[in-house]
């Protein structure tokens, strides 16, 4: 095929797997993780196991230099990006009352600044070679709001935002830009509720699930494939009917 999909925070949970998925489909693969672990290793000999080529780059979506050198790192082992996803995400929950500047700040920088370094440092790439996908992973909570969240509520409803903006932007130049809002997705993420939690989460989900890595990469190769084309600058909510 020889396109190329960028993931940013892709050694683990959803990115992991949307990059597997998409290295099933012929894409090679630009893997971003901030903390090495054996894992990297491991994800990247799956994703070569799939006969794509698979580049590693290191760096904190928060940090606007190092997202610079992520970007040319992977185009100088891989020749260019054709799809990006902005996957990374951090939480850090707690009441309003509760929560310290940093704590708000950090999920911002990274969630949604994030999102801002790594686009604005691929988007000159994708106006050259006049096309382009980025699919950012936002949540349901950036719609719904909730309570613990505001940080991460808040990010997510900038990446919204951002998405729709940008989508207006660069139509002209054949680049869609949309995001996903999933709602309870089993990852590391969602390991931390409790099992009563997790039951009071499933009885509000009207497919009383809680949704798997591969429904939100599924998602990601519709959005990124030839089917999609006619799509740009919306939310695919992906939450098993829990928004509607
Ligand atoms: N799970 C859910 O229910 C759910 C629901 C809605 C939206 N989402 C969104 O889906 C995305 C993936 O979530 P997940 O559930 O797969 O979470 P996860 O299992 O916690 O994985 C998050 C990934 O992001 C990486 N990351 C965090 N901060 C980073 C940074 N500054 N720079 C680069 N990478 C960074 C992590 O790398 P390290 O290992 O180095 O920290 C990790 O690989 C996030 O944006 C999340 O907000 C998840």
């Amino acid at each position: 095929m020889g396109k190329v999909v960028f993931v940013t925070g892709a050694a683990r949970g959803i990115g992991k797997e949307i990059c597997l998925v998409m290295a099933k489909e012929g894409y090679d693969v630009s893997l971003n993780y901030r903390t090495k672990t054996d894992e990297v290793d491991e994800v990247k000999k799956e994703i070569e196991s799939y006969g794509v080529k698979c580049a590693i780059v290191q760096g904190d979506v928060g940090n606007y230099e190092e997202c610079a050198k992520m970007v040319n790192e992977t185009v100088e082992q891989l020749g260019s990006i054709d799809v990006l996803v902005n996957n990374a995400g951090i939480t850090k929950d707690g009441l309003l009352m509760r929560m310290n500047r940093e704590d708000f700040t950090r999920v911002i920088d990274v969630n949604l600044v994030g999102t801002f370094n790594v686009t604005r440092n691929v988007i000159p790439l994708m106006i050259k070679q006049r096309s382009g996908r980025i699919i950012n992973i936002a949540s349901i909570v950036g719609i719904t709001g909730n309570a613990g969240q505001t940080n991460y509520a808040a990010s997510k409803a900038g990446i919204i935002g951002f998405t729709k903006s940008l989508a207006k932007e660069v139509a002209s130049r054949n680049i869609l830009i949309n995001a996903i809002a999933p709602g309870f997705i089993a990852t590391d993420m969602t390991k931390v509720l409790s099992d009563e939690q997790k039951e009071n989460i499933n009885a509000q989900i009207p497919l009383k699930r809680m949704g798997s890595a591969n429904d939100i990469a599924k998602v990601v190769k519709f959005l990124a494939s030839d089917d999609s084309s006619y799509i740009t600058g919306q939310v695919i909510h992906v939450d098993g009917g829990m928004l509607m």
